[in-house]
Parts: structure tokens; sequence; C-alpha cells
């Protein structure tokens, strides 16, 4: 989701430990109380499936470097396998790859886990970070043959800059204008073999030139419960944190589908732990830890109970139009239908119709109103 600064790292030989492919130094010592980081109390945005600006480097050390330590996204991963073992015995690059899928669902990772499969380097940048093709130019003539380059947010590239990577991703070819005026030349600069490994938080955004410029279109989708659980499982172990399977378990299903949730309750709950307790995550204390943090039993935060309001009570059940209510819960209209909407209707919380949003049966009930009866009528919210 959010620009990075783009950083090269070289990839490691294939047995190596792969480097970290996001690069910020993990300078967070994770042993300190952090019940600030990553949350804020007045908003209640512990499940933002954003990344905190601090979560960064700890996503980092948090993250699957290869395929096998990748959790879920079984169908995904296994077309990917196969994408690989193609091109390594080919003995050539793989095809450019470009991930969609909702915020924090392991985009980000699986970029950094074809550069280490392939035991190449990885450059990163993003969509808004190439202002113009200068810097696009810049990037892919100093790129090494086989590398991956990853585009983030890459449906948000200027148009002049996406009309010049076409022939790169094409031809591996760059033309590049020198001078100005009548004067002005363009020359055509040969690239090395790279491969663009794009993310998008939906593919809709993206134009059908640029996406057809992809070998393959990999979707994420939201995790299940029993895969967040191994997420937090792992992650724990990560950290250095002990936890009871049931304690895991709870996380797991107030992640909202999303491991980079999972992982930010998890650490919540071990701050929590330290604080109140001997530093175990039980069963009981997951769901004290929880419960402090606003998270419901469905894992939904306060924006997510808004949205849910505002369909229900204020509007009655009848249809919303998405400008409507983003403005409503203040909130940008893309946020909500790229960090909010997809688990409200993956719970059937939400439906979308042509005429916009409606609350379902279950979102009345889940908010402890009658069934499309609660007109203007808020009544005790969970
Ligand atoms: N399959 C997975 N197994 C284990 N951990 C995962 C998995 N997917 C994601 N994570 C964790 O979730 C965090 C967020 O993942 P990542 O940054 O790859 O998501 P993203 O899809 O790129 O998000 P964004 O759209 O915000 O850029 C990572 O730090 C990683 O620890
Ligand atoms: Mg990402």
């Amino acid at each position: 989701m959010s620009p990075r600064r783009e950083v090269l790292s070289r990839g490691p030989g294939p047995e190596e430990p792969p480097l970290t492919p996001l690069g910020p130094e993990e300078t967070a010592d994770d042993t300190g109380l952090d019940l600030d980081r990553g949350f804020d109390l007045d908003t209640g945005r512990a499940l933002d499936p954003g990344p905190g600006p601090a979560e960064v480097a700890e996503e980092a050390r948090l993250r699957p470097r290869r395929l096998s330590e990748f959790i879920g996204q079984a169908q995904l991963i296994e077309h990917l396998e196969i994408l690989l073992e193609a091109a390594r015995r080919r003995g050539k690059p793989v095809d450019h790859v470009l991930f969609a899928g909702p915020p924090g669902l392991g985009k980000t990772s699986l970029a950094g886990v074809v550069a280490a499969e392939m035991g190449v380097g990885m450059r990163i940048t993003s969509g808004p970070a190439l202002l113009r093709s200068g810097d696009l130019a810049a990037i892919l003539t100093d790129l090494h043959a086989g590398d991956v380059l990853f585009i983030d947010e890459i449906h948000r590239l200027p148009r002049p800059v996406e009309e010049v990577l076409y022939p790169a991703m094409e031809d591996f070819q760059f033309d590049i204008l020198i001078g100005k005026g009548p004067t002005a030349r363009s020359i055509r600069l040969d690239l090395p073999r790279f491969t663009l490994v794009g993310a998008t938080t939906r593919t809709g955004l993206l134009t059908g030139p640029l996406r057809d410029r992809f070998g393959f279109v990999g979707r994420l989708d939201l995790y299940g419960a029993a895969e967040l659980e191994e997420v937090v499982v792992r992650s724990a172990g990560i950290l250095g944190v002990d936890i009871t399977p049931g304690g895991a378990r709870l996380i797991a299903e107030r992640s909202r589908g999303t491991p980079r949730i999972a992982n930010r309750l998890l650490r919540r709950v071990r701050d929590f732990v330290e604080v109140r307790a001997e530093g175990r995550i039980t069963d009981e204390l997951a769901a004290a830890g929880l419960a402090v943090f606003g998270v419901d039993d469905l894992g939904l935060d306060k924006v997510d109970r808004a949205i849910l309001d505002v369909l229900c009570t204020r509007f009655g059940g009848r249809p919303v139009g998405l400008g409507t209510l983003a403005h409503c819960v203040g909130e940008e209209p893309g946020t909500v239908e790229d960090a909010y909407e997809p688990y409200l209707l993956h719970r059937g919380l939400v439906q979308r119709t042509a005429r916009g949003r409606v609350a379902t049966p279950r979102a009345f009930e889940h908010l402890g109103l009658a069934p499309g009866g609660g007109h203007g009528l808020t009544l005790a919210l969970g």
C-alpha cells in the first residue's frame, strides 16, 4: 500500500537464506513493549489492512521467504511452482507476473519469493514513485539479467511511464528521447531480460494493455481461519512468543482473513500478556487481549461496524452508493472498496447490488438489530 523507496538487494544463491527483499534494516527491538505501534486507540484501527509506518521493518522479519514457507493460497502457489520450475528448466527468466488482491495478503512477500526461488536480485519500486519515464530508465538499465523488478501499486503508474514500460516488457528495449525540439533524437537501449512482478489491489484498476502483457496473473484471496492459525503459530515462533493452539485460533478468527492483521494482533496480544500476565498467550488471555483492542468476534473493527451501522440504521437497509457510504464513515471510497469491503462481502454482511451496497440480515443480526427494521434506530452495538 505504502509507496516504497526502491531498494536493491542482490539475490543470494538458492542454498543461502535469502536476503530480505524489502531492504529496510530490522531496527525494531521486538522485545520492547509497543502498545502504540500500528494501533491507534482513538480510531481503533488495529485492523487496518495497510502496514503502519513502524510496522514495515517488523513485517520484513515475518515475511515468508520461500515457497515452502508461504502458507495458504494453495492453487496460486501450485501454479507459481510450475511457472518457476519451467523457467528454471529452460534456463530463462520467469514470465512477467502480476499479483492482485486486497492489502496484507502477501503480494510483496510473493515477489520476494519469486526472486529468492530463482536466485536472482530484486529491485523494488512503486507506481507512484516512478514520476517520469527517466526514473524507470534508470532502474531498468541497472538490472542484471534475470533480475526481478517489483512494481508495487502498479495501477498507479503515470500513463507516460506505463507506455515506455510496454516495449521494455515485450522486447526488452527502451526508447529514450535525447535533447529537445528539432534536434531531439531517440535512441533505443537494449535491456537485460528481466522479470517484472507487479502488485495491485484490484486488477480492474489496470489498463487492458498493461494487464495483457503479464504472462501470469495470480489472484490472492482472503485466508481461511485454519491458514491464519498457521500464520500466527509461525510468527509466534519467529518472535519467540509462547502461545496455546486455542489462543492462536482466536487471533486467527479475528484477523479478517488477512495475515498482516493476524501478525499485528499477535504482537498486540503479546504486549498485553507481557504487561498483564506471565507472558504466555493462553486461550483466556488471547480473548481478554483482543477485547481490549476493540476487535469483535467476527474480527470487525470500528470502521467496519460504522459501515454496517450506516447501512442498517441510517439507511435502514436500503442500497447506498460507495461515495455516500465512504463519506458517512470518514474514509476514502477507494479505502472502503479495497480495505473494508472485501471482508464484509466475504462474511456475507454486505452485498453489492447495481444500486449500491446493502446490508444483509446477518449484518442486522451482528449489530443486534431487527432485520430491516432499524430505521434511524441505533441499538446496542456489540
Ligand atoms: N502466506 C503467508 N504466510 C505467512 N505470512 C504471510 C503470508 N502472507 C502475508 N504474510 C504476512 O503478512 C505481511 C503482509 O504481507 P505483504 O506485505 O506481502 O502483503 P501485500 O499483499 O504486499 O500488502 P499491500 O497490498 O499492503 O502491499 C507480511 O509481513 C507477512 O509476514
Ligand atoms: Mg505490498
